[in-house]
Order: structure tokens, then sequence, then C-alpha cells
């Protein structure tokens, strides 16, 4: 039947182009030659409607899905046709309910934004082909797609310093069942604290800082939880809990190489966060930074030896190594009018020489931030965020803009997560650690 099918079609194309050639060829009119195509088009569409379409007539466009982008519209998509040159997409409010034609396009995807926030819509999807562009599959099986709830508005912070806690509220959204409540990390992801079915949630507050929070709706689609779009961010800055030292995890962050262009801004934003820090300083750079060096002793941070001229100890024998300590003792002397206690060995360095030299506890560190290497704000950040625990001892360099970027943003994170920024000789105290001359110590735990 099908192939008697294929013979009477092409027999008839064969017949209407020789007619239509051969009507050219006597020079029809132009209009009447418009007219001819149009009938001719007309005949052979109806032609092949009635033998070719059950021929041509190909599967259903398989895979549908439908799921909502960024902007809580729907995309509906499906595997590409063999054969087809383009595809109608149908949509109803159910499954059971009537199929409206809503578009066409010639890819396998079509964005459908004309949605309600916290709805549910229907898609089925046909192709268009054949070997004519005429015919059309069997229509697909349905996909259900969900849009979100839309973002609760007039989120709010407050603090109540009886309760130490921070209390938000937002106004109802229709449809939601529960609420979840977010806070955002140092890394800027989101952390779930808490569910409720209220419209108001406390959270304790441990340490004074910046907080940041973020509510979402949670529907309940077709069984299935749906979380809501995120509402716009609450940032809340506490300042009313009682710093008690003891409760608190101590660190300290170092910086070598310097004094350099970039220390006055470390020491303002440390001074802004009652943080101290230690500079392992360089005798040979002191005299051209005597004002920031002097700034940095006043503000209360620990000047220490990183040597004059930054030389490896381990290449120098005994004199060698005892002029470079005491070159820069005497230069820091001469500015703070006080001898730095702690050493630290260019490149972290050392020999038996240099222990029995340098005159000095050595202090290396547990975590190098890699910020000389990295010159990035966000691995420097990153490097101490993703690594620090209690007793560490940071290493950056205070001769690096992006350092001192990573360290304006650090301090005030680092105070928000609990830890007190101190000296090296501060945290040993605390520690119970009397250091010692030529010994090495890495942290203070
Ligand atoms: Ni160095």
């Amino acid at each position: 039947m099908k192939t008697i099918g294929r013979k009477v079609i092409a027999l008839l194309i064969s017949v209407i182009l020789i007619y239509g050639s051969l009507t050219a060829g006597y020079g029809a009119e132009k209009e009447c030659s418009y007219v001819y195509n149009d009938v001719m088009s007309k005949i052979l569409t109806e032609v092949c409607s009635m033998f070719y379409v059950e021929e041509d007539m190909i599967s259903a466009p398989k895979n549908i899905t439908a799921k909502t982008d960024s902007h809580n519209q729907l995309i509906i998509s499906w595997d590409v046709k063999k054969g087809a040159s383009s595809y109608v997409v149908y949509k109803a409010e159910n499954k059971n309910g009537e199929f409206v034609k809503i578009g066409d396009t010639k890819k396998a995807r079509f964005i459908d934004k004309n949605v309600a926030n916290g709805k549910r819509y229907c898609y089925k999807v046909r192709a268009l082909g054949g070997k004519l562009g005429i015919a059309g599959s069997k229509v697909s099986k349905i996909a259900t797609g969900y849009t979100k709830l839309p973002a609760v508005s007039k989120l709010s912070s407050g603090f109540d310093a009886s309760t130490k806690k921070v209390k938000l509220t937002w106004t109802s959204v229709e449809g939601a069942s529960k609420y979840y409540v977010y806070k955002k990390t140092w890394s800027g992801s989101l952390s779930r604290i808490g569910t409720t079915s209220k419209t108001n949630f406390s959270t304790p507050i441990t340490w004074n800082g910046t907080y940041i929070y973020v509510v979402a709706p949670v529907g309940n689609a077709g069984g299935k939880e749906m979380i809501g779009l995120l509402s716009k961010e609450t940032k809340i800055k506490v300042s009313g809990i009682p710093e008690i030292s003891s409760n608190r995890k101590k660190i300290a962050l170092t910086f070598d190489d310097g004094p350099g262009p970039y220390t006055k801004a470390i020491v303002d934003c440390l001074n802004a966060n009652n943080s101290k820090a230690t500079f392992f300083v360089l005798g040979s750079r002191v005299s051209s930074y005597s004002g920031v060096l002097s700034y940095t002793y006043s503000s209360g941070h620990e000047i220490a030896n990183h040597s004059y001229s930054h030389p490896m100890l381990t290449g120098l024998n005994g004199d060698g190594i005892k002029a470079q300590m005491n070159n820069t003792d005497a230069a820091v002397k001469k500015i703070t009018g006080a001898t730095p206690k702690l050493m630290r060995p260019p490149g972290g360095a050392i020999n038996d020489k240099v222990r029995n030299n340098v005159g000095k506890p050595m202090i290396n560190w547990s975590i190098d931030t890699l910020d000389w290497k990295t010159r990035s704000k966000t691995a420097t950040i990153n490097a101490v965020m993703n690594n620090v625990r209690e007793g560490d001892i940071i290493l950056m360099h205070d001769i690096h803009r992006p350092t001192m970027e990573a360290v304006l943003e650090l301090v005030p994170i680092l105070r928000s997560e609990g830890y007190d920024l101190v000296t090296v000789s501060e945290l040993a105290k605390t520690k119970g650690y009397t250091l010692s001359k030529g010994c090495l110590y890495t942290s203070l735990r």
C-alpha cells in the first residue's frame, strides 16, 4: 500500500512539473504565474496529505521536560527529532485540560515566559517535518513543570542584646507551608540555619560581626517539596556582645618583607577590628617607612625581625647571620625604641648555624597563604578560611596589594567566626608557651 502511495505521488509530481514547465514555456502572464504556483502548491499539499502523511508520520519527540530557569520561567526541552524541521508546543493547566498551541520553534527547546510564580503547567510537543516538510509527528508525552513560589518581601533583622539573638521577620507568601532561613557564609554561599512555619525566626549570635540572611518560602507541588525564590538579603551588624577573650579562638596573622605601601591600610583594618598582628620587617626597608613602622608599633602590633636584606641565612656564616639580625634590631629600635623579640628566617630556611646565631625564637607558620605567588585576594582569603583553626600562625606579605585587599575582608570574617587576632607573643603567652632562642615554632595550639 505504501509503495503504491509513493509511486502515485511520484507520478503526480512528474505530471504537475511537466505541465508547469509547459505552461511557463507558453509565456504566461506574471500574475497568472503566481496564481498557478499557489494552486499547484495547494494541490500538492492536498495530494500529499491523502497519500503521503501516513507514510511520513514520524514518532513523537522523546524525553520532554519542563524546568524553571533563573528567571523562574519554564524551559521545555526534548530530544532532537531526526527529520524534524520545526516543533509546535502545546500547553494546559492540567493533564486532562485542553492543550493550546503556545508557539513553535526550530530548536528542541522552548522558553515559556507566560507563567506565574508557584504554578503548575503541562506541555506537549509535536514535530513537523517529513520529506516534504509538512508531515507531523505524533504528539509527545506530557511534561509537567512547576514555577517557584515568589520571594518573601520586607525581610528585616534586629538584634536583641538581652537574649543575644538576631530576629528576622518577613511577610507571608501564599502557598508556602514553611520557610527556610539561610545565613550567608564567608565564601558567599548560603548555609541553611533553620526552618519555620511562622513569618519570623530567631537565631543566637555568639560573636560580634556582620551577618547576612535570606529566606525562601517552601511549597508543596504534587507531593514534591519546592523551594521558592530567595528573598533579598538582610544585613545586620552585631556589636552588643561582650568579648570575653577566653571564649574566643586565638590565631596570629603575620606579615613578612615589609614595611611597604600597603602596611598602613592593613594596620588601620586591624585597629578598626580590635585585632593585632605581627610584622616581620626587613631592616633595609625600615627607614623608608619609618612613619608607618612607628604607627604600627604604637597601635600595639608586634614588630619582629626578618633579617636586614632577606638573604637565605643558611648560606651565611655565624657572623653574617648575627649582622643581619643586629642591623635590623638597631634599625627598628631607632624608630620604635624597642628591640624585636622574635625572628623569622627568610624563606623559612633553617640549619644549625641559623639556630645557634639568630639569638631569638624562630617563628615559621602553619598556614602559608601563598599570597606572593597567587597575588589573588580570593585565593588568599580561601587559603585562610578553608584551613584556619585555633593556634594557627598565618603567613602573608604586606607588600602586595591583593594581600591588603584580602586582609580588609578577612579580618571582619575571622572576627565574626569567633577568632581573636593576636600577636605571636600574645598567642604564646595565652597558650602557656615560653619561646626559647634558636627554637622553631610553626603553630601555638
Ligand atoms: Ni620573606
